[in-house]
C-alpha cells in the first residue's frame, strides 16, 4: 500500500545515442514506447459518451485518487480558464501579480497510481448537472475551490445571474443550463460570537472566565443554515479557525462552548469542541438534505510555512512540488512539524465522519506536496500567504476529483 510518489517529472527521454545496428535499434525504441504507455497510462475520458455508461476497468475500480504523483506535463494544456476571470482574489491571482511560476504551476497534472484522473470539461459539467443546485459551505479554503469551479464554468457559458440569498455570500447561475453555484461562507461550521462575563454571575463567571467566544455546537451558522434543503450537492469542510490563536487565543479570548444553550462543564479544549460540533453539524445535514442529494467533506488543505509559522517569517517560496521526505518533514505529527495541523485535523474529520452518508473527498495527500502553489509574496497580507491557492491552480485539481467522485457512484 505504500505510496510511490516521488515522480517529480517524467524520465527524459533523451536521445543521444547513436545507433550502429539500425534494426536494434527500431527494437529498442519500440521497446521504449511500450514501457511508457504502460508506464503512463494515459487520461482516457471516462465521459466520452455523456448519457451511458462510462467505460472501467473492473480491476482497477475503484480508484484511489489520493494516491499518486505529480508529472510535468510535457505539453502545456490548454488553460481551462485564466487571470482574466473576475471572481479570483487578487491576493489569490498570481498570474496577475506577476508571481515567478505563476503559470508553470498549471504544467503539473495529478497522476493517481493505478488509474488517470479526466479533467473536468466545463461544458460536458453546464451539460450533465442542469436544473442543479451546487454548494460549497465553509472557510476561505473552499472559496478557493468555489472561484475554481465558477471560473471554469464561466469560460463557457457567459449568461449568468448574481445568486446571493440571505445568508449566502455569493453564487451564481447558469441561466442556459439552470445550474447555481454558489459559497457560504462558515469558518467553524458552528455558530459563534462575542461573549464577556455577565455581572449577574454563571458558571463560566465563577470560573474566573472574563471574556471570550460562544461556540454553541449544536446551532449551524445562519450563512448555510438552509443550504441542505437548497442545494443538491454540497461540499462542506472545516479545520484551521479551531486552532486559530490570532482570533481564538487560549488566554485572552478563549473558545467557550455552548451546548443546549448552556456552557460544556467543565470547559472543554477546541481539540473536544471541533468533535463535538462536527457531531451535530452532519447529523444536521443529514436530517436537511433532500432525498437523493450527494454530501461531500473535503479533508484538510495543507499550509507550507518552512523557516518559522506564518506569524515567525515563515514563507513558501518553492518553485517546484515537494519530494515525498520533504513532505514528511513539513507534516509529521510525530515530529510536531510546522504544518502538522492538517493531518491532526485530518484525524478529527475521519472521526466524525465515519459511519455518516458524507462522503469522504480526499485532497490533503495530493496538495501536501505543492509548497510551490501557494501565492507566497503575491497575497497582499503583511505575512506570506502559503495557506490559500493561486488560481488558476491547485484546487482546479479538487474539482477534478469532485467531478470524478460524483461520476463513480451516479453511474
Ligand atoms: C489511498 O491512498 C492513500 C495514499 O497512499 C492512502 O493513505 C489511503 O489509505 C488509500 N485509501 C484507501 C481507501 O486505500
Ligand atoms: C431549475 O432547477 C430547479 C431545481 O434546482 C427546478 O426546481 C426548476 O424547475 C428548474 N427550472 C426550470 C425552468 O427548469
Ligand atoms: C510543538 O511545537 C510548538 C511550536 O511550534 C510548541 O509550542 C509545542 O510545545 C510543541 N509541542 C510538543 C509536544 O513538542
Amino acid at each position: 500500500m505504500a505510496a510511490k510518489p516521488t515522480t517529480r517529472r517524467p524520465l527524459s527521454t533523451s536521445s543521444s545515442f547513436s545507433c550502429f545496428v539500425p534494426f536494434l535499434c527500431l527494437v529498442f525504441l519500440l521497446l521504449l514506447a511500450l514501457f511508457f504507455s504502460a508506464a503512463r497510462p494515459s487520461v482516457v475520458s471516462r465521459y466520452d459518451d455523456l448519457l451511458g455508461e462510462p467505460t472501467r476497468d473492473k480491476n482497477r475500480w475503484p480508484c484511489n485518487y489520493s494516491d499518486g504523483a505529480w508529472v510535468l506535463d510535457p505539453d502545456p494544456v490548454a488553460l481551462r480558464y485564466d487571470h482574466t476571470c473576475k471572481e479570483i482574489f487578487k491576493g489569490w491571482n498570481c498570474i496577475a501579480s506577476g508571481k515567478h511560476n505563476g503559470r508553470d504551476l498549471l504544467r503539473w497534472r495529478w497522476q493517481p497510481s493505478r488509474c488517470g484522473l479526466p479533467r473536468l470539461e466545463p461544458l460536458r459539467f453546464l451539460r450533465r448537472f442542469r436544473n442543479t443546485n451546487i454548494g460549497f459551505v465553509g472557510d476561505s479554503l473552499n472559496r478557493n475551490m468555489y472561484v475554481s469551479l465558477v471560473c471554469m464554468l464561466r469560460s463557457v457559458s457567459r449568461g449568468v445571474r448574481k445568486w446571493r440569498p440571505a445568508g449566502a455570500d455569493r453564487g451564481f447561475t447558469f441561466l442556459d443550463y439552470n445550474l447555481t453555484v454558489a459559497y457560504h461562507r462558515t469558518n467553524l461550521l458552528v455558530r459563534y460570537g462575542r461573549w464577556s462575563a455577565s455581572d449577574n454571575g454563571g458558571a463560566l463567571e465563577s470560573l474566573g472566565i472574563k471574556q471570550g467566544y460562544r461556540v454553541d455546537v449544536d446551532v449551524p451558522e445562519h450563512t448555510w443554515a438552509e443550504a441542505p434543503s437548497f442545494h443538491h450537492i454540497l461540499i462542506f469542510n472545516t479545520g484551521h479557525w479551531w486552532w486559530a490563536p490570532s482570533k481564538f487565543d487560549p488566554e485572552q479570548s478563549p473558545m467557550l462552548f455552548f451546548e443546549k444553550g448552556l456552557p460544556v462543564l467543565p470547559p472543554v479544549t477546541p481539540e473536544i469542541g471541533i468533535d463535538l460540533a462536527l457531531k451535530h453539524m452532519i447529523s444536521y445535514v443529514e436530517r436537511r438534505a433532500a432525498k437523493g442529494s450527494r454530501t461531500f467533506f473535503r479533508t484538510q488543505s495543507p499550509r507550507h510555512f518552512e523557516g518559522g509559522d506564518w506569524n515567525q517569517g515563515g514563507s513558501c517560496r518553492r518553485r517546484e512540488p515537494l519530494l515525498s521526505h520533504e513532505v514528511e518533514e513539513l507534516f509529521s505529527v510525530e515530529r510536531n512539524a510546522t504544518n502538522a495541523e492538517v493531518r491532526v485535523i485530518n484525524q478529527h474529520l475521519y472521526k466524525a465522519l465515519q459511519r455518516s452518508s458524507f462522503q469522504v473527498l480526499d485532497i490533503t495527500r495530493m496538495s501536501e506536496f505543492r509548497a510551490d502553489a501557494h501565492p507566497s509574496t503575491m497575497g497582499r497580507k503583511k505575512h506570506e500567504d502559503c495557506m490559500h491557492w493561486c488560481l488558476p491552480g491547485l484546487t482546479d485539481t479538487w474539482n477534478d476529483v469532485l467531478m470524478a467522485a460524483l461520476e463513480d457512484s451516479t453511474s
